[in-house]
C-alpha cells in the first residue's frame, strides 16, 4: 500500500501525520511502556500525556531521568515564534513543562523567537508585528505559572547580543550542506534565516547539564544538529521528548492555522466564539441521523472533539474512557459530545485569562530579575 503523503518541518504541517513514520524518519526513539512507567512514577497524575501517547517519541529521555536520580541534574527548554495569538496547541509543551518543573524543581528556559518570525519572509510580518506578539505571548506564558525564580524568558531580540560570543561557536560547527540537507534552506533564503538554527539552539547549551527539551516533533530537525555539535563545544547532546500535534477542529489533517480561523481555538477567544467554533466546525465521527448514530455509533479515531478532550481537556482517565465507550456505543450522540468539550475548554480560558491577569506583574521576573534570569543577563559567555 502506498505510503500517506505529509510533511513535518519546523514552518510546515500538511496532511495526516503517520507518527510511527516520523519516528523512523527523524531517527527518534518511542516511549517505551518502560518509560513512560518511569516518567509517570516521577510526575504522577499529570503524566497522562505521556500514559495516553500524546508525549510518544525521545531522545535520550532514560538519561535525564537517570542524571536526575544520580543528583546531576537537568534542566528543560522550550519555546514560541511569536507570529500572531496563541493557540490551545502552543501552550501544550507550556503546561507540560510546568508540570515537569513542579515534579522536579529543575531551571526552565523560554525562547520567544521573534528574529525568526521576522526572516520567515512568507509570514510577512514586519519586525513591529514580531514585537507585539512577542509581547502577547509572553503573557499567555507567564499565565501558564512556571517559577519565576527558576525560570528565564530570553527574547530573541534582546538576549542574543548579550550571548553572542557562544552563539559564534555554534554558527561556526554548522556547514551549509548540513543545514540545506536539514531545513532545505535554498539559494532563495536569507542568510538571516539561514544562521537562525545557531540561534535556537543556544538555550540547549545554557547550562553544562543535560537538557530536555519538550515539544511538538516538528522542532526536532534543531535537535538533530545540535547533537552533532554539542560534544564538541563541551556540553551534553540535547534531549527531547516530542508530542504530537493537536489536530484543526476541522479534522486530523494539516495544522491549526492562523490564516484559517475556524481551525483553531485561541487563548483570546472568548466564550461565544469558543461554542461556535466548536458547534459549527468541528469535524464529527459521529453518523449523520440520529437513528443512525445510536445504530452504529460514532469513531472517536477521527472525532476532533473526542481527540481534543484525550489530548488535552480531560486527563481523569476513567472518565475519558466512558467517554470514549458511550461515544462508541451510540449512546452519547456528536452534540453531547460537543457540549462536554465545549465546558471544558471555556472552563480551562477562563481559569487561564484569569491566571494571565495575575502574570502581568510578574513578566519581569521571568525576563530580568528572577533569580535565574538575573545570572543569565550576568553569565560572560565569552567563557562558555
Ligand atoms: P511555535 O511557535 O511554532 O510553536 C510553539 C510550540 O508549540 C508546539 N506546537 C504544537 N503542539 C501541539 N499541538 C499543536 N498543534 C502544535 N503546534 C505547535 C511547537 O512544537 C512548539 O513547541 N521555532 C519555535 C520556537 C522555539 C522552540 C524552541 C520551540 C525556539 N526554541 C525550543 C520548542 C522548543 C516555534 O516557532 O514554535
Amino acid at each position: 500500500m502506498a505510503e500517506k503523503k505529509f510533511v513535518v518541518t519546523p514552518w510546515e504541517v500538511t496532511g495526516e501525520v503517520d507518527y510511527d513514520r516520523l519516528i523512523r524518519d527523524f531517527g527518534t526513539q518511542p516511549i517505551s511502556a518502560t518509560l513512560a512507567k518511569r516518567l509517570e512514577g516521577i510526575m504522577g497524575d499529570s503524566a497522562y500525556l505521556v500514559k495516553r501517547g500524546i508525549f510518544f517519541s525521545h531522545r535520550d529521555l532514560n538519561m535525564v531521568l537517570d542524571d536526575h536520580e544520580k543528583g546531576k541534574g537537568f534542566f528543560l527548554y522550550t519555546g514560541r515564534g511569536p507570529s500572531g495569538p496563541m493557540h490551545i496547541g502552543h501552550i501544550l509543551p507550556f503546561y507540560f513543562t510546568k508540570q515537569l518543573q513542579d515534579k522536579l524543581h529543575v531551571n526552565v528556559y523560554i525562547q520567544i523567537t521573534d528574529d525568526e518570525k521576522f526572516l520567515e519572509e512568507k509570514r510577512n510580518l514586519s519586525y513591529e508585528d514580531t514585537q507585539k506578539w512577542a509581547v502577547e505571548n509572553i503573557l499567555e506564558i507567564a499565565a501558564v505559572g512556571l517559577d519565576p525564580e527558576k525560570t528565564f524568558i530570553l527574547q530573541d531580540t534582546e538576549f542574543v547580543g548579550h550571548a553572542y560570543p557562544l552563539i559564534l561557536k555554534i554558527a561556526r560547527k554548522i556547514n551549509y550542506s548540513t543545514a540545506k540537507s536539514v531545513f532545505g534552506f535554498t539559494g532563495e533564503t536569507n542568510v538571516g534565516f539561514s544562521f537562525y538554527p545557531s540561534i535556537q539552539i543556544l538555550p540547549s547549551l545554557l547550562e553544562k547539564k543535560r537538557c530536555l527539551i519538550p515539544s511538538a516533533i516538528d522542532q526536532d530537525p534543531y535537535w538533530r544538529i545540535q547533537r552533532d555539535i554539542a560534544e564538541s563545544l563541551g556540553f551534553h547532546k540535547a534531549a527531547a521528548i516530542h508530542s504530537k500535534f493537536i489536530p484543526p477542529l476541522t479534522g486530523m489533517a494539516d495544522k491549526m492555522s492562523s490564516s484559517r480561523p475556524e481551525t483553531a481555538i485561541y487563548l483570546t477567544d472568548d466564550d461565544k466564539t469558543v461554542k461556535n467554533k466548536i458547534y459549527k466546525h468541528a469535524f464529527s465521527g459521529g453518523q449523520s441521523s440520529i437513528e443512525e448514530h445510536r445504530k452504529l455509533g460514532g469513531n472517536p479515531d477521527v472525532d476532533v472533539p473526542f481527540q481534543w478532550l484525550y489530548m488535552f481537556f480531560e486527563p481523569d482517565d476513567q472518565k475519558i474512557e466512558e467517554i470514549r465507550t458511550e461515544y462508541k456505543k451510540g449512546q452519547l450522540l456528536t452534540g453531547q459530545l460537543k457540549d462536554i468539550l465545549v465546558e471544558k475548554v471555556t472552563r480551562f480560558l477562563h481559569d487561564h485569562r484569569e491566571r494571565r491577569e495575575k502574570a502581568r506583574d510578574r513578566v519581569h521576573l521571568y525576563k530580568k530579575d528572577g533569580a535565574l534570569a538575573r545570572e543569565m543577563w550576568k553569565h560572560d559567555f565569552s567563557k562558555s
